[in-house]
């Protein structure tokens, strides 16, 4: 691997939207629930942190995208999955990173077979039940198993250095890359994006405002800032 930065360190990042089942040829995306990922972000930042030298394990839900040579691609579909996997590696990682668009809920059950629809119902009403919040899980755990630095995403459309706040706090990240997703061209599915950068201090939080820029360049950003994280 290139020296750099991150030479000997284990970057895990989640990235792209999960799926969950409704039935054998259906599926609840987070584009339904909330919002979409398109994963560009996150592979953004995976080749970013290849560039700096570090090893890398993408753990994606299903993109069109190709997995940036020298990652290691964890292919997942539902957020049970990309969870599973993510507290599986969470422990070897010296940087985790969260960018992945989790879908909130989940079907309460898959149907074995292909719903049908009958002419006597023009609705349908499905249980859904709450996904585990993959990034808390893993910023929560014990001192030996927890990464040094956890890096979270917060997509708002306003106020969005005060509910990145919020998030850091209550999510208990060291570092959240929030973006303005109202703006139209940036964020979502786009080639661009602007964010405030937020991370915590002895002191109390330093934030950094990111203008409009290309992803990859915004990513190379976040992973030196995330690696200035790393105890010493
Ligand atoms: O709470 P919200 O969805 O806005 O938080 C976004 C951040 O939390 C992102 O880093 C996202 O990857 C992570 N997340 C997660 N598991 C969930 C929901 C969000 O890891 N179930």
């Amino acid at each position: 691997p290139p020296a750099g930065a991150a030479t000997g360190k284990h970057i895990v990042i989640t990235a792209g939207p999960t799926r969950e089942a409704l039935d054998p040829v259906r599926y609840l995306t987070k584009h339904v629930l909330s919002n979409k990922s398109s994963g560009k972000m996150g592979y953004a930042l995976a080749a970013a942190a290849l560039e700096q030298g570090a090893r890398v394990t993408l753990i994606s839900g299903p993109v069109a995208l190709s997995t940036p040579f020298g990652a290691e691609a964890v292919a997942v579909e539902s957020a049970a999955e990309m969870h599973a996997a993510a507290l599986r590696l969470a422990p070897d990682a010296d940087v985790f990173i969260g960018c992945a668009a989790v879908s909130d809920y989940r079907a309460a059950e898959t149907a074995a077979h292909k719903l049908k629809k009958t002419d006597n119902d023009d609705t349908l009403t499905l249980t859904l039940i709450k996904n585990p919040d993959i990034i808390s899980e893993v910023a929560a755990l014990e001192t030996a198993q927890r990464p040094p630095v956890v890096v979270g995403f917060a997509a708002e459309t306003r106020d969005v250095e005060r509910y990145a706040a919020g998030k850091l706090a209550r999510k208990a990240l060291d570092m959240i890359v929030a973006n303005d997703v109202s703006t139209a061209g940036l964020g979502f599915g786009s080639d661009d994006n602007a964010a405030w950068l937020l991370w915590r201090t002895p002191s109390g939080n330093t934030s950094e405002h990111q203008p409009p820029q290309p992803k990859t360049r915004l990513a190379r950003t976040v992973i030196q800032r995330a690696l200035a994280l790393l105890p010493a």
